[in-house]
């Protein structure tokens, strides 16, 4: 596995796999990663001849600095596990490398995400699907990836990037990946590590309700469904949530009635203490 931290040699390694032919596959990431960041490039390695896992904190679609300062990093780690998994290459850019503008002009370009961007994290995290759609627009376009893997435990942002690449005319297939758990429920989140041992305990009453809720939503209304969980894991000790929304999966657009939409998600944020984890359920696909 090549290491890679500067732009011009990720670019060299690029141009010469292109050369041969070779498919290439890009699983982007912040590092720190788990089981759930590994199903996402063992999927790639299977699929393609050469996978480009990028590990970089991207600091334009933090909102927030505390929580900037604290995302959890471990390169030495991440690396070990990267070669292990498979993969090609590792790219593992400064921010200067990636940001040689600086980081406030990179904001000049307004990309167009579509209402999908607007929602949920969009209306929580003011700037961040933009700082998202910036630094993966880099990665795709340095890349020149055939097709790039996300996971479905950031379901909007898949929906996001999904109006990205077609607003930019970038072409590239986009994979969405199942959302990989721990045993107890608990979807894996490099975020977890910084639960205490409380929290960590009580954490998988995210997922064991909104599993109850979609046996609770066959005989009860969306907004009866939506009470439910939100009272649910309100009750639950340190935890608040910020929003839980029951959406068209496709314009995460939220629904009134069932019958509304027929793919339909509900998409969770949980204040765990000062850990903020994301989670989402499916209610309905029949499409
Ligand atoms: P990060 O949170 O590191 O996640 C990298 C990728 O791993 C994302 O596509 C995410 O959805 C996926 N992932 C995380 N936990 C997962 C789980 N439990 N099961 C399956 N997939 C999981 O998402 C980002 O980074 C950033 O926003 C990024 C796209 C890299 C841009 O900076």
């Amino acid at each position: 596995m090549e290491i890679i931290r500067k732009t011009d040699a990720l670019l060299a390694t690029v141009s010469s796999a292109r050369e041969r032919g070779l498919r290439i596959g890009l699983v982007p990431t912040m590092g720190a990663l788990h089981a759930g960041h590994l199903s996402l490039v063992e999927r790639s390695v299977a699929e393609n001849d050469m996978t480009i896992v990028s590990v970089f904190v991207n600091p334009t679609q933090f909102n927030n600095a505390t929580d900037l300062a604290t995302y959890p990093r471990d390169e030495e780690h991440d690396i070990k596990l990267l070669s292990g998994a498979g993969a090609t290459v590792v790219y593992m850019p400064s921010v200067e490398e990636v940001y040689p503008e600086g980081t406030a002009a990179a904001g000049s370009h307004v990309f167009d995400l579509g209402s999908a961007a607007e929602v949920m994290e969009g209306k929580m995290r003011p700037g961040h699907f933009q700082g998202v759609a910036q630094i993966v627009s880099r990665l795709f376009r340095l890349t020149q990836a055939d097709v790039a893997y996300f996971g479905e435990k950031d379901f909007q942002q898949i929906a996001v990037i999904r109006n990205m690449i077609k607003s930019e005319g970038i072409n590239i297939d986009i994979v969405a990946c199942p959302i990989r758990r721990a045993d107890d429920g608990l979807a894996l989140s490099s975020r977890n590590a910084l639960l205490s041992d409380d929290q960590r305990r009580r954490a998988p009453r995210i997922y064991e309700t909104l599993k109850e809720s979609v046996e609770y939503s066959k005989s009860h209304s969306v907004r009866e469904t939506h009470h439910y969980v939100v009272s649910k894991i309100n009750s639950v000790e340190e935890m608040e949530v910020e929003y839980f929304e029951i959406v068209d999966a496709r314009t995460l657009l939220p629904v009134e009635e069932w019958s509304e939409s027929p793919w339909i998600v509900g998409c969770i944020t949980v204040y765990n203490g000062k850990v903020r984890l994301i989670d989402n359920i499916l209610y309905r696909k029949e499409i």
